[in-house]
């Protein structure tokens, strides 16, 4: 493993990558040397930045020969399919399992319990909880599989999972979306408990205010989103939260930061 490419020999599946932090962290990851499983819905997109991360970082070398250096798997990150699809795409295009995944696929939604739009929250709840729930079972699966058979000190193994700010401190404004981000919180960290001991490391990655496409999504009123900006500017952007995933799946496969939370210096809450 060379300090350069540090993940050379890695496979990341990510979901969410069309947009934002998950195109960030794919970015970032390629940058390290790894080869990437991209998945979203907007297929056109993850197919572009598929062809960028070649590009920019290179083909890779598989048992078939050079590949492209990452892969699509456009649908639905909640569904079973999907994700089977996702993680049976390491092996067939890299030859290899993925053994860094980043649950990233979610979605915001304005309004409290109250006020939110009440149409939205059984897609917003499939998305956020089941989705991240069904991937922490399919890919801690493959993960133990892997694990147990290979020295886990000499082979990191990583599932990272981004939940929020608004998933440790209760925000009324947000107190839907807020309760997904509490289930994910705690769903991470019992997978931490349940898998860290087979050497499988479980990160929770908590965002404060990040600027992506996550706001419009939510359907925040973007002028009272600009005075949050101006009052706790300049907020986080996609490369701040990618930055750091990247240190963390960098580190020895003993060591783990596996709770951060990142905000804006001047964002006192939530
Ligand atoms: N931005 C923030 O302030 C902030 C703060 C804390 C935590 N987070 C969390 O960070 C993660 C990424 O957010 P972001 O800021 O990057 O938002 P974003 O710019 O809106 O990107 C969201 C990504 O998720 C994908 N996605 C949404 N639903 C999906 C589904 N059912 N299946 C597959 N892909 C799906 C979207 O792609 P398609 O539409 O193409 O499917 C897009 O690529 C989310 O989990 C979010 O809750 C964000």
């Amino acid at each position: 493993m060379s300090t350069q490419s540090p993940l050379s020999d890695r496979v990341a599946v990510i979901t969410g990558a069309s947009a934002g932090i998950g195109q960030a962290i794919a970015l970032d990851l390629a940058s390290k040397g790894a080869r990437i499983v991209l998945n979203a819905r907007r297929a056109e997109r993850i197919d572009e930045l598929a062809q960028r991360l070649t590009d920019q970082f290179g083909m890779v070398k598989t048992n078939q020969g050079m590949r492209p250096r990452a892969v699509c798997v456009p649908g639905d990150a909640s569904d079973d399919s999907t994700i089977d699809a996702m993680l049976d795409a390491s092996q067939d295009h890299f030859g290899i399992s993925a053994d860094l995944i980043v649950a990233n696929a979610g979605r915001g939604l304005d309004g409290s319990v109250m006020t939110s739009d009440t149409n939205q929250w059984e897609s917003m709840l499939k998305t956020n909880i089941l989705g991240v729930a069904r991937l922490i079972r399919k890919a801690g699966t493959q993960l133990l599989e892997l694990q147990a058979n290979r020295d886990w000190q000499d082979h990191p193994a990583d599932l990272v999972i981004l939940g929020s700010t608004v998933g440790r401190h209760i925000s009324p404004f947000s107190s839907m979306y807020g309760s997904t981000k509490f289930a994910v919180n705690s769903l991470a960290e019992a997978a931490r408990r349940e898998l860290g001991p087979s050497g499988i490391r479980v990160s929770l990655i908590e965002p404060a205010i990040v600027k992506s496409e996550f706001q419009e999504m939510a359907g925040y009123n973007p002028k009272s989103f600009g005075q949050i900006m101006d009052k706790f500017g300049p907020v986080l952007t996609p490369k701040d939260i990618a930055r750091s995933i990247g240190f963390i799946v960098t580190q020895p496969a003993s060591v783990h930061l596996c709770d951060v939370v990142i905000r804006p210096t001047r964002q006192d809450y939530p």
